[in-house]
This record gives C-alpha cells, sequence and structure tokens, in this order.
C-alpha cells in the first residue's frame, strides 16, 4: 500500500521570473543570455513507442499515438521526445534490431506519419530525437543479408567475420546477451561478431564505407527535420583487431557464462575518431548527439565530452543513475565529478534497459514522496535531464510473473535471475480504465494494479500527485533564470540526510533543499559566503505547505523537497 507524500506549494512567482523565448526552429548560435544551446535548456523525455499510446488498438503503441498525445507532453513541459527504435525490424530486440534506417516500421506506421508527427511537434516546439543503433544491424538488414552469402560479396567486410579457432570461435569474448559473442554461419564456414544478440551482428566500424553510409543516415534523418540522436550502446563501436582473449574473473555471470572483463571489446579509443566525425555532421544541422555512455569513472564520461567539446554534447551519466539508495552523501560526491567534468551534465533516472526510478529508489512506505524528491533532484541540477515515460505518474516496475509470459529473450534466458526489461516497458498509464487506457485490445504488455491510482487522468485532477509536482518543477525550469544558467554550488556538505544547493546566476539564486532521509530534519543556511550575506527566501515549490521559509531552522518532513527564490 503506498502512501501520499503530504502537500506541495507551488507559488504562481512567474513575476519573479525572467521568461526566456525558446526557438521554434534550429538555431546555429547560443540561445540565451547565458551563451546556452538549445539542448542545454530543453528538457528531453524518453518514449518507447511499443508502450506509448495504442491509436488503432492493436495492442502496440505507434507514431499516431505519438501524435494525439503532443497536447500532454506539452502541457508536462517537454520541448523533445527521444524515441526509442521504430524502423522496420524483425523486433528480435524490439527494434534495437534495425534492418532498414530509413524507413518506419509498419507496426508503428509510415514515414508520412513520421512526417505528419515532426510537423505537429515543431507547432508545440517540440523536438523529436531518433535513436541511432550504430553498434550493429539486424542479420535481416540487406547488408548482412549480402555479407553472409559468399567471402566475395561486396558487403563481407562490412561486419566482422573471423576463421574459428581450435574448432571453437575465434576467442573468448562473450555477448552480454549470453553465450559466445561468435556465431558460426555456415554458408562461408566463419564466424560472424555479435556483441548483443546473434540476430544483431556488429558492424565493421574498421571499413570507410561503414561509416559513409551511416553517416548518410544521420543526414537522410536531419533532412526529414529531426533534432538529433540518441547514440545507442556507443562503447561498443570498436574491437581489438587481433581479438586478444578479454581477462576472466572467477564466477559465472546471471546467464551462466564465464564472467570477463570486456577489456578488448568495448571502450576503445578509436569510437572518438568517429564520434567527432559524426559530431560535424550534427554541427550542420545544429542538431543534438545524446550517448548512452556507460562508464566507470569520471575521466571516462570526460572523454565523451571529447577534448575541445567536438563529439557528445550530451553523453549520459549512468554514474549518477547507477546510485541505486537515495543518499545525501552519495549525490552529492556523484554531482561534484559530474560538475568537474567540464561538460554539460545529462542526468537519467530511468530507461527501457532499467528498473524504473520509482522502485528502485522507493522505501516501500513513502514511494510517491521520494518519486518527488528524485524530480525535486535531478531537473532542478545544472544540466539537462532525460526523462523516462511515465516516471512523472510513479509508474512502477511490472516484472513477468510467470516465464511464458517474458517478452524480453535476456528474461527468458537469465530466468529467475534476470526477468528481463518488460518490466520498466509496460504501457502508459492514461487512466484508471482497463489497461490503463492505453488499448482497448489486448495491450503486449501488462500495466501493474497500481494503475488504478498512479495514471495521467486520476494524476491530474489531484494537486498533490506526482504529475502535478513535475509539471511544476519543470515549468520552475524553464522560467526560472537560475535554475536555466545558474551555477551548482553546494551547501551544507558535511550533512549525512539533507542534500542541498545553490543554483546561483549572477545575483539571483534558488536554493534547493532535499531531505534525503525517512525522517525529520533541521536545516538552517549561511549564504554569505556565496554571495548573499543577508539573504532572505521565498518559496517557489515545496512538498511542505507548512514550513514557512526561513533561512534558519528549517524543519524538513521525510523525504520533503524545498526549492526557495533567494533575494538578496
Ligand atoms: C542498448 C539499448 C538496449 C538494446 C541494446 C542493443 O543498450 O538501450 O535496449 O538492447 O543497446 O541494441
Amino acid at each position: 500500500m503506498r502512501r501520499g507524500s503530504g502537500n506541495f506549494l507551488f507559488l504562481a512567482a512567474s513575476t519573479f521570473f525572467t521568461l526566456l523565448i525558446l526557438p521554434l526552429s534550429a538555431q546555429t548560435g547560443p540561445v540565451d543570455a547565458a551563451g546556452h544551446q538549445w539542448w542545454q535548456n530543453a528538457v528531453f523525455y524518453e518514449i518507447y513507442p511499443r508502450s506509448f499510446a495504442d491509436s488503432n488498438n492493436d495492442g502496440i503503441g505507434e507514431l499516431n499515438g505519438i501524435a494525439s498525445k503532443l497536447a500532454y507532453l506539452e502541457k508536462l513541459g517537454v520541448d523533445a521526445i527521444w524515441i526509442t527504435p521504430c524502423y522496420p525490424s524483425p523486433q528480435v530486440d524490439f527494434g534495437y534490431d534495425v534492418s532498414d534506417y530509413e524507413n518506419i516500421d509498419p507496426m508503428y506506421g509510415t514515414l508520412q506519419d513520421f512526417d505528419r508527427l515532426e510537423k505537429e511537434a515543431k507547432q508545440k516546439s517540440i523536438r523529436i530525437i531518433m535513436d541511432f543503433v550504430m553498434n550493429h544491424t539486424s542479420d535481416q538488414h540487406p547488408w548482412f543479408l549480402d555479407s553472409r552469402a559468399s567471402r566475395t560479396s561486396a558487403h563481407r567486410n562490412w561486419y566482422i567475420w573471423r576463421d574459428g579457432k581450435n574448432g571453437g570461435p575465434p576467442n573468448n569474448w562473450i555477448s552480454i546477451f549470453g553465450g559466445s559473442a561468435w556465431k558460426f554461419d555456415p554458408t562461408t564456414d566463419q564466424y560472424y561478431y555479435h556483441y548483443f544478440y546473434p540476430q544483431q551482428p556488429d558492424l565493421n566500424w574498421r571499413n570507410p564505407a561503414v561509416k559513409t553510409a551511416m553517416f548518410d543516415v544521420t543526414r537522410w534523418w536531419y533532412q526529414r527535420g529531426v533534432a538529433g540522436f540518441r547514440l545507442d550502446a556507443v562503447d561498443t563501436l570498436f574491437e581489438d583487431p587481433d581479438l586478444h582473449d578479454n581477462p576472466v574473473l572467477p564466477g559465472k555471470n546471471k546467464y551462466g557464462d564465464p564472467r570477463e572483463t570486456d577489456k578488448y571489446n568495448t571502450n576503445l579509443p578509436e569510437v572518438h575518431d568517429v564520434l567527432r566525425d559524426l559530431r560535424k555532421v550534427a554541427d550542420q544541422s545544429d542538431a543534438v548527439l545524446i550517448g548512452e555512455t556507460w562508464t566507470d569513472n569520471i575521466n571516462e564520461l570526460k572523454a565523451y565530452y571529447g577534448p575541445h567539446h567536438d563529439e557528445l554534447q550530451l553523453p549520459m551519466d549512468f554514474m549518477f543513475a547507477m546510485v541505486n539508495k537515495i543518499s545525501a552523501p552519495a549525490f552529492r560526491r556523484q554531482i561534484a565529478l559530474a560538475e568537474s567534468s567540464g561538460g554539460w551534465p545529462t542526468y537519467v533516472i530511468s530507461n527501457h534497459d532499467i528498473e524504473r526510478s520509482y522502485d528502485r529508489y522507493g522505501d516501500g512506505q513513502h514511494d510517491d514522496a521520494i518519486a518527488k524528491l528524485m524530480a525535486g533532484l535531478y531537473l532542478t541540477l545544472r544540466g539537462t535531464p532525460i526523462m523516462y515515460y511515465g516516471e512523472e505518474l510513479g509508474m512502477e516496475n511490472n516484472d513477468p510473473k510467470r516465464k511464458e509470459d517474458v517478452k524480453d529473450p535476456i528474461g527468458k534466458l537469465g530466468w529467475p535471475k534476470d526477468k528481463g526489461r518488460d518490466g520498466e516497458r509496460t504501457p502508459m498509464q492514461w487512466s484508471s480504465g482497463p489497461n490503463g487506457g492505453f488499448t482497448t485490445g489486448k495491450p503486449w504488455l501488462p500495466v501493474p494494479p497500481s494503475t488504478a491510482t498512479h495514471n495521467v487522468a486520476t494524476e491530474s485532477k489531484d494537486p498533490n500527485s506526482i504529475l502535478e509536482f513535475y509539471e511544476h518543477v519543470l515549468k520552475l525550469r524553464h522560467t526560472n533564470q537560475a535554475l536555466l544558467d545558474g551555477d551548482y554550488v553546494a551547501l551544507n556538505q558535511d550533512d549525512p540526510n539533507v542534500l542541498s544547493y545553490l543554483r546561483r546566476y549572477k545575483d539571483q539564486a534558488v536554493l534547493v533543499v532535499l531531505n534525503m532521509s525517512g525522517s525529520e530534519r533541521k536545516a538552517s543556511f549561511d549564504l554569505t559566503a556565496q554571495g548573499f550575506p543577508s539573504a532572505k527566501i521565498g518559496t517557489l515549490l515545496s512538498t511542505d505547505p507548512s514550513q514557512q521559509a526561513s533561512l534558519h531552522d528549517m524543519t524538513l518532513q521525510p523525504f520533503g523537497v524545498y526549492i526557495e527564490e533567494v533575494s538578496k
């Protein structure tokens, strides 16, 4: 049983705000007084098209469904949607196995539907970001069909083919989705390499023809009006050409394979050359490149920005997303690291591959309050946030209950240790009606029981809902200059429970105070060192209407959020 989190208060403080008018179309220069680009001021929102909105009631969402919900996204405060792959695909990996990069899968609609969506989104100042699956294609892509046909075919060298060794695969590399990363193909008596499923052969990025063809794909979509790409699995583009075996660690992984470090088949330095060149193409269209950049440390993340900020504008910081427990010191540390990178931080708290933030952070007692706390955190930090559909409702993971219900192949393989990714990909909860109002047909995945309370229709009517809180934070983010452009200044850094910081822009500032504990806490602030010796505060948004805004002796509710305007 979930418990509500008390009230929150939103003060219509638009008189305090400096309004920034964002342009409708792509620009080549800075768009605001602080010199920021459109993608620095934008809030991005990830849509898993199968699950967002089903306009033809076949149980699977599509582009027309997304188009029908643009007004919702606009009201929420979304500036750009990233649509996960909707290209023609055999759907082995639900679209991440692309068989044609320049078309739309019939299950999602047509190119005309895409053009209409793009046009209607533009009218609402919502940009479209496509997913670019760079590392591999589907095994049904014409390039691969040709490649596997003979050792001398035109596309042979577009993929990675090798002879076996000692009667087995060329080396010990393991696929992240289970088993050897090499598949024997009897037609030509060689193995091909696949970091993901065998139906996802890796492209050979050392072949210039691959680079040209793939870069042309991005140009083709830019001409169609897309504003950028989310680059799938960038760290896996290159492999050691000498095929050194990876170091083996003790034990087995969740699929029963030997544990290895991916020393020779991920994170090779060559990836940065590709990203630099891809950025040059993007810059011609003022487009943004967002990276699915899994990194182990801040230097790896830093490298993705490029030495001259000439690679990815928005490499996602998964180290922040992987702070799995609500903890003021842990988040403080991670934010400080992101700030130290010298790049523009890119924060996410959930996506289609990781358990929903509602479950990962929830304590089973204050789940709704914690969902608001997380919004109060990552939507007020300096940087660009990328939301995941349904996060704004407090959608929870709905993992399959039985193996035979699992759709994601890794869930079948890893059952029951790894139930796959179906749980975080369930249909958007539009109403409390059947299937959360997503479809009148049979949804491809079931919605959880909490749909009864956590859905758009119900939450829009409740001023204390998670959805309303998101809307308010996003409105503040778009209108308050300190939140858009201000520095991040950590405060009270020794506090083990309360995370607090200033967003400071010239002589304006916003104070964010987040109680990251399940108990009432106290906090007080002296902002002299930050240039506000006799500061006063006024509440912009808070989860606690009883709190009188004061810098001294604030009493903070469990998991309470306090966003205060600071004046001199
Ligand atoms: C990325 C995607 C994931 C997919 C994989 C292979 O990690 O986010 O969903 O399975 O790449 O394309």
